[in-house]
């Protein structure tokens, strides 16, 4: 029996069960017969629940890009590595070979030394979705510095936020990036954001867009010219199991962005193991996750996943509807794509156009779909099975967090028989369990509750950068010797899971995982504006969208609504990103609050929702009087 590789039902079972009753010695046959490390550990797991803290393999010694590119080199140097395709179909697609690869990340890491970056030290990393992104990741890892990437659709402000919060010395970028038609202007977004970043030493630049853009003297650097002098090998540093690999930030329900830690042995092994079984990699596969690099979706499942498995995985630049919606499924013919990884919201959104768009391709290269990123309503479920799986690939419905680091909840493509909105089964090692408000665990099936998992799992994230108490808080507080994970979920008669989303104040809009309150914090900002209470609804594409009920200030009631709209957009768009924007923003003298003066969202909600039927008990409320006010002046 291969703990590895899982290949039908029954053996995910008996996997499974052993995975349960000794994870140490289950997750060591794994590490010891499909990893390369300098040293062997002492230790497979310790973990505390309370303090918290969890290590993994303690005392290994390895570099994960030893695992993702030089062990390849003797049997797959000539495959590709990584597809490049680019924005606009008539560029030409570029084939990075695993030699190449190895060549490309040396020179890279060895531009990094030549500017001071060392072991340890945090680099922020802000590119379009280009092959440079992932190699500058993987030429971070070679030297043993941090990389933190920041998505390149966030705003100055956000950009700055995440640069100050890990004190990060070095930013790569770009002179600009494609997006369908249009062009970004990535420089000067990092310019401005930089006016309030101390840390930062230098600034790489790729040329992408060739726009004419500003070079701060002595900062800025063109990266290509850095390149083509470096040489072309670079030696690994050495790294610990558990020194950090990366930060990744991740909105909270309140205050500032969380940058989740992860580190070495064990997310290298998770995303490893989870990629070669979720996706029933073969060798000649050629995978595409659709997701940015930005999210942890690409570091786990376009990076350090697939390369750890010798696999050929694609990097896409551009948008689904570029030049028109036949975008993705021409790139499925044209790569002959076998595993395709993509999120709710875009299947949403390709469903609505014409059957033609897809149609006039030959997807039947595909063996295995994915989706990830929020729940899947069984109507896109089935508009991707029998549209694009043509009823003859299995579906994948993953489940996970950036926290988790790697796949948890999922279906194992040919064994576990899938039910739309499902994410059925958990992964080896993984115990989920569910729980009820008093902190009860919640056995049998045919129940709901709040989705915990009580057994730590090698890619977990250890704690938040600066901040482990805010850590402890969040994940370990709610219920004892548990990681709470903040989504609910219910457990049907045999056993499967379905995640029915978030019970905390986070919302997800398109896959993006959006906390309210600094959405909230950045409208309080506008002079108009008093107060404000932002809350999800149910949106035909987005999954959800946001609903804002926003009290002006006397000043604001005399202005033209409208302006005001766009104003507090804009506000939102400059602070966080234009994905935080809010769909319907409606003006009220007041916002329901309990006698301690705490917002209830849960009215909000439902009445964004349109769901007024059953509003619960009002009349504890400070200002029952608010809630039919606010229900008359709802925005459809
Ligand atoms: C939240 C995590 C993991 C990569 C993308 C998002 C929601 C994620 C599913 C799924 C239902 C899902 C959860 C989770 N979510 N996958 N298959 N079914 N909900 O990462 O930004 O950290 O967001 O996304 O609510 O908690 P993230």
């Amino acid at each position: 029996m291969s703990n590895y590789h899982i290949k039908h039902l029954e053996e995910y079972f008996q996997v499974y069960r052993k995975s349960v009753r000794n994870p140490e010695s289950y997750w060591e046959e794994i590490a010891e017969e499909h990893f390369l490390w300098h040293k062997r550990w002492d230790n497979v797991l310790s973990y505390d629940f309370d303090k918290p803290e969890f290590k993994w393999f303690e005392g290994a010694q390895l570099n994960i890009t030893e695992n993702c590119i030089d062990r390849h080199l003797r049997t797959r140097g000539d495959k590709t590595a990584i597809l490049f395709e680019p924005n606009d179909p008539k560029e030409k697609a570029q084939h990075i070979t695993y030699n190449e690869l190895h060549k490309r990340v040396a020179q890279m890491a060895n531009v990094l030394k030549a500017k001071g970056i060392k072991k340890g030290d945090r680099v922020c990393i802000y590119l379009p979705m280009i092959p440079e992104l992932a190699i500058s990741l993987l030429a971070c890892a070679r030297i043993g510095a941090i990389h933190s990437v920041v998505f390149a659709g966030f705003s100055s402000k956000a950009l700055a936020t995440r640069i100050n919060d890990s004190s990060c010395k070095m930013v790569i970028t770009s002179d600009g990036s494609y997006r369908g038609s249009k062009t970004i202007d990535l420089k000067g977004i990092v310019d401005e954001g930089l006016k309030s970043c101390e840390s930062i030493e230098s600034v790489l630049v790729v040329k992408r867009i060739n726009s004419d853009i500003h070079m701060e003297e002595g900062r800025d650097h063109w990266l290509q010219p850095l390149l083509d002098e470096a040489e072309e090998t670079c030696a690994p540093e050495i790294m610990n199991a558990e020194d950090p690999l990366f930060i990744l930030y991740t909105s909270g329900s309140t205050g500032t962005p969380k940058g989740m830690v992860h580190t070495t042995a064990g997310y290298m092994v998770y995303t490893a193991f989870t990629f070669k079984n979720v996706f029933q990699y073969r060798e000649d596969d050629i995978y595409w996750c659709t997701a940015d690099i930005g999210w942890i979706t690409g570091h786990s499942y376009i990076v350090y996943g697939p390369l750890a498995n010798g696999a050929t995985t694609v990097m896409f630049e551009g948008v689904p509807s570029y030049p028109d919606h036949a975008r993705f499924w021409e790139i499925v013919e044209k790569h002959k794509v076998t595993q395709f990884y993509t999120a709710p919201t875009a299947i949403r959104a390709l469903g609505k156009e014409n059957l033609d768009f897809v149609e006039k391709h030959d997807l039947s290269s595909l063996k295995v779909l994915g989706t990830v990123g929020e729940p899947i309503n069984e109507e896109a479920w089935h508009w991707y099975d029998e549209n694009i799986g043509k009823r003859n690939c299995p579906i994948v419905d993953t489940w996970w967090q950036t926290e988790t680091g790697g796949i948890m909840i999922s279906p194992i493509p040919y064994s576990t028989p899938a039910i739309p909105t499902f994410a059925t089964l958990p992964l080896p090692g993984i115990q989920p369990a569910l729980m009820d408000e008093e902190g009860k665990e919640i056995k049998g099936n045919q129940v709901d509750g709040r989705l915990c998992i009580k057994f730590p799992w090698p890619s977990m994230a250890r704690t938040i950068w600066g901040n482990h108490q805010r850590y402890k808080d969040t994940y370990f507080s709610a219920f004892k010797n548990m990681y709470f994970t903040g989504d609910g979920a219910l457990r049907d008669s045999v056993g499967y899971y379905r995640i029915t989303g978030r019970v905390d104040d986070v919302v997800i809009v398109s896959g993006h995982n959006l906390g309210t309150a600094p959405i909230e914090d950045a409208i309080n900002e506008h002079p108009a504006v008093a107060e404000s209470a932002i809350v999800g609804y149910p949106h035909e594409v987005k999954g959800n969208a946001l609903y804002g009920y926003v009290i002006l200030k006397e000043t604001g009631e005399t202005r033209n609504q409208d302006n005001l709209r766009k104003e507090i957009n804009q506000m939102i768009s400059d602070r966080i990103g234009p994905i935080a924007k809010l769909n319907k923003i409606q003006f009220t003298s007041g916002l329901p609050k309990t006698r301690s003066g705490k917002i209830m969202r849960r009215i909000l909600r439902k009445i964004a929702s349109n769901d007024t039927s059953n509003l619960g008990d009002t009349s504890t409320l400070l200002n029952p009087e608010i809630v039919q006010e606010i229900m008359d002046n709802v925005i459809k």
